[in-house]
């Protein structure tokens, strides 16, 4: 698999498990470093859904700036709120709305491998005080053994030269989440490429090897 096929297919899982949130009656729908992310437009949420887009000022404004006044107005409510999630985001958050008395589903998507590791920790703990019984959390995360991989090196090559080196990757993703009081299914990527009938690639292997793998995990409080 490509990094492109990676993506398609997080996104594939991501995607399945907010609309079944969305369908089980979560309203609130939180993407913390949202990016370019269209799931307010491409998921079919319902109206009486709220998806908050978290990100840097910059790339909000950019993302505003591309869609224009062309994009369709999303049928969920779209709210940007523009954060540094270094900092007191949560505050910024709730002022924008977010009732953390209701239970949310968080996609934590793409992010947290580009984050030291005491961000990651700081991040799932204010994500965890924010989310009421009922929510969802779900995350992608890079394997410890793929940061040190001869086989990934291009990427992180280019990743490092592009400013955003990879920082963090864990091969117990379930343990941040455990840790926190959440229940976790942990799917490693390439299984799950497997099961949407893509051709899996070594990211696909579970045979003691450690230097390629990622991980897909659904977690519910
Ligand atoms: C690789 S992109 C992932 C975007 C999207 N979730 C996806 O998977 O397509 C990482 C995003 O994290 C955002 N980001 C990184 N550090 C951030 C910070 N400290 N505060 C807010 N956003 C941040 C970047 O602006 C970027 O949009």
């Amino acid at each position: 698999m490509d990094s492109g096929d990676v993506i398609g297919v997080r996104t594939r899982f991501e995607d399945d498990r907010v609309r079944a949130a969305a369908d089980a009656g979560i309203t609130q729908i939180v993407l913390p470093a949202a990016g370019m992310d269209t799931r307010a437009w491409r998921l079919g949420l319902p109206a009486r859904c709220t998806v908050f887009e978290l990100d840097r000022p910059a790339l909000l404004e950019l993302k505003a700036g591309l869609l224009g006044t062309a994009a369709p107005v999303p049928v969920p409510r779209r709210v940007p709120v523009p954060v540094d999630l270094t900092a007191d985001w949560p505050a910024d958050l709730r002022a924008a709305g977010f009732d953390p008395g209701r239970p949310a589903c968080w996609v934590v998507e793409g992010l947290v491998q580009y984050l030291p590791e005491p961000a990651v920790h700081e991040l799932l703990d204010a994500v965890t005080a924010l989310s009421a019984p009922g929510s969802h959390l779900i995350i992608d995360v890079v394997g410890a053994g793929l940061l040190a991989s001869a086989r990934a090196r291009p990427i992180l090559d280019a990743m490092t030269a592009a400013g955003s080196p990879w920082l963090f990757g864990t091969d117990d993703p379930g343990a941040l989440l455990t840790a926190r009081g959440w229940d976790c299914e942990v799917h490693l990527l390439g299984a799950v490429a497997v099961a949407l009938g893509r051709e899996a690639g070594s990211v696909a292997r579970d045979d003691g090897r450690d230097d390629d793998r990622g991980y897909l995990v659904h977690a519910t409080r």
